[in-house]
């Protein structure tokens, strides 16, 4: 399976903050937003990433991650030359995709729970169609929200509508076969001029290929468009690190524990963030 690692948008519900930089190499506690998104994909075992940004922006994910080699990963990077929308990463990313299934990932969208990876390795042992997932909030008009009858067959998929038949929102990853092209490339754009990821998952729930998994409290799901947000996520992280003593987000742990690299590929990682409280924690992984 492919990831796409869409890193776009103007920010602007985040500016100033955004104005000279992306919105997504923004720090969340202590390390860069996409930190986090990058390290869901890795969860789930995906090393072929295609990082997708604006002309401005794709230079400091370049100088951040590189080539993905140190991780174990290979990365490419494409331009998204104007924000016009979430399901357009799927024309861009056409070739790098080819005939493999492919998940994306929103880069500003974090993920966390122990059973989450468990979730993550069940989606893609059983990936056909499309795969979203539903994620109970208290403003689900902020975000796509999937609803259901009382069976639980989804009824319907809006974006962001002002009177929600549900309080479930869909986050911002997904995982779709290949034809997610084919389909990206014969939408309209919606009223705000964009390629909707919402209608994309339409189609499938047309064809009765779409799978809604509905992710309970156990897992933490953070969007962290607004100020609000980046602050919560950051004392979040904060929290969570101090207290229970592991990493949230941290791509060098995730890519020595799924076998990406080498004990020594992880001393060299943890060597390069020298002696501050990073590295320290990479160190104590090889001693523990
Ligand atoms: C996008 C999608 C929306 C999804 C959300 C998740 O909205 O359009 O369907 O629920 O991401 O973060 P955005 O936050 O880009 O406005």
């Amino acid at each position: 399976m492919k990831g796409i690692l869409l890193a776009g948008g103007m920010g602007s519900r985040l500016l100033p903050l955004t104005q000279s930089l992306s919105k997504q190499i923004l720090p969340i506690y202590d390390k860069p937003m996409i930190y986090y998104p990058l390290s869901t994909l890795m969860l789930a075992g995906i090393r072929d990433i295609l990082i997708i940004s604006s002309e401005r922006d794709i230079k400091g994910f370049k100088a951040l991650l590189g080539d993905g080699k140190c991780y174990g990963l290979s990365i490419s990077y494409k331009v998204q030359s104007s924000p016009r929308g979430i399901a357009e990463a799927f024309i861009i990313g056409e070739s790098f995709i080819g005939q493999e299934a492919v998940s994306l990932i929103l880069g500003d969208n974090i993920f966390y729970g122990d059973d989450f990876e468990k979730t993550l390795e069940k989606v893609m042992r059983d990936q056909e169609g499309a795969t979203i997932f539903g994620y109970k909030v208290e403003n689900p008009e902020a975000f796509g929200v999937v609803s259901f009858n009382k069976e639980g067959k989804v009824t319907a998929l809006e974006e962001k509508p002002k009177n929600p038949k549900s309080c479930y929102a869909v986050p911002g990853l997904y995982f779709y076969t290949p034809d997610v092209v084919q389909i990206a490339k014969s939408l309209k754009p919606s009223l705000r001029g964009e390629l909707e990821i919402t209608d994309v998952n339409k189609v499938y729930l047309n064809q009765n290929h779409l799978r809604v998994e509905c992710l309970d409290k156990k897992v933490v799901w953070l969007d962290t468009g607004t100020p609000e947000a980046l602050l919560k996520a950051a004392n979040f992280v904060e929290m969570v690190q101090k207290m229970q003593g592991v990493a949230i987000g941290c791509i060098e742990e995730v890519a020595y524990k799924k076998g990406f690299i080498t004990k020594s590929q992880l001393v060299a990682l943890a060597e390069k963030m020298g002696r501050n409280q990073y590295g320290n924690y990479l160190r104590g992984l090889l001693e523990g």
